[in-house]
């Protein structure tokens, strides 16, 4: 049976007459990486923080560890959408403070930020100022400030926004690797190839309301295959016409067209058959930023079918 870490049920909130989060539910498995995406604006840093207590709910109730948030936030890591260090701290000392608020000894805090700093290769800047640091370079302190204490839950809102190439990489692993140690991390993100690299599960949340719960792998399968073909080079372009889908077109040279799963196999055979032969073939299923568009598409489309309706 799974286990959930966080159970948030009905979460609701108002902001005048604006339904920012309408019913939202999070239910997110011990020990996972949970993906919260939707674009700006949806609800994701509302919902997140109504999960954690921060923000009071209108209406549903979140439960972390089985408790009222409040109750375990020493067990809680969170790197919020805002960001702030003090300025005049050193990478060190603001890594051991934002540790202390959780309950982390002060010495002990200094100790995993060298830690943690020498494993991300960012040891060069441990006693620099934040104040003289890029934005980017103080958010990864802010980051390893916010997992120092060793949180069961780490919730990170758009945690790669801003960061460098090699640093979005470096956060990669340190996730996983927080993941490995037997904690459970949620991230809100607009990148979806960040959550399909490392999530094992994700919510999209769209409009206020949640319109997607699932694996990956489930996102994506929401789409047919997308198919790319190229006959041999003398085939008849007729003769190729008549045996692919209606919607299928042209371009450089190759045929491209959305299949569904269970008409690749019978394609296959035909191409076989017809003798057209094959120079380029591929069949894939979108990745999950197609998956993300097209159901957001769907989204907007229901709305604005409402306004005009
Ligand atoms: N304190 C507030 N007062 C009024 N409206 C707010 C407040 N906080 C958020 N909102 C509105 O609620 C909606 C949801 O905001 P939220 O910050 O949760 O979205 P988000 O999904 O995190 O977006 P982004 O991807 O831009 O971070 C937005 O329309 C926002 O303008
Ligand atoms: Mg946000």
């Amino acid at each position: 049976m799974t286990s959930f870490c966080v159970e948030a049920e009905g979460l609701t909130k108002y902001f005048g007459s604006f339904k920012a989060v309408d019913n939202v539910a999070l239910k997110i498995p011990a020990g996972s990486i949970y993906g919260v995406l939707g674009p700006n604006g949806a609800g994701k840093t509302t919902s997140l923080r109504m999960m954690l207590g921060i923000v009071d709910p209108d209406e549903g109730e979140s439960r972390i560890f089985g408790e009222r948030p409040q109750a375990v936030r020493h067990r809680i890591g969170y790197l919020p959408e805002e960001r702030g260090l003090y300025p005049a701290m050193k990478a060190r000392e603001a890594i051991a403070f934002m540790g202390a608020l959780r309950g982390l000894g002060w010495s002990e805090g200094r100790r995993r930020a060298a830690d943690f700093m020498t494993e991300l290769g960012l040891e060069r800047v441990i006693d620099e100022k934040i104040r003289k640091m890029s934005k980017g370079m103080a958010q990864m302190i802010q980051l390893v400030g916010s997992i120092v204490h060793a949180p069961d839950l780490i919730i990170l809102d758009e945690p790669f926004s801003g960061l460098d190439p090699v640093n979005q990489e470096r956060l990669e692993i340190l996730v996983r690797r927080e993941r490995d140690r037997g904690a459970t991390i949620i991230f809100s993100t607009h990148v979806m190839a960040h959550a399909e690299r490392l999530c094992d599960r994700i919510a999209i949340i769209a409009r206020s309301q949640r319109r997607f719960e699932g694996t990956v792998e489930e996102a994506r399968a929401l789409l047919p295959m997308d198919v790319r073909y190229a006959p041999r080079a003398d085939a008849a372009p007729e003769a190729v016409a008549a045996l692919l889908p209606p919607g299928a077109r042209l371009q450089n040279g190759i045929w491209h067209f959305p299949l569904a799963d269970d008409a690749v196999e019978p394609l296959l055979a035909q191409i076989t058959a017809s003798h057209l032969g094959v120079a380029t073939l591929s069949i894939m299923r979108p990745a999950l930023h197609e998956a993300f568009v097209h159901i957001i598409r769907q989204v907007d489309e229901a709305a604005a079918g409402e306004v005009t309706a």
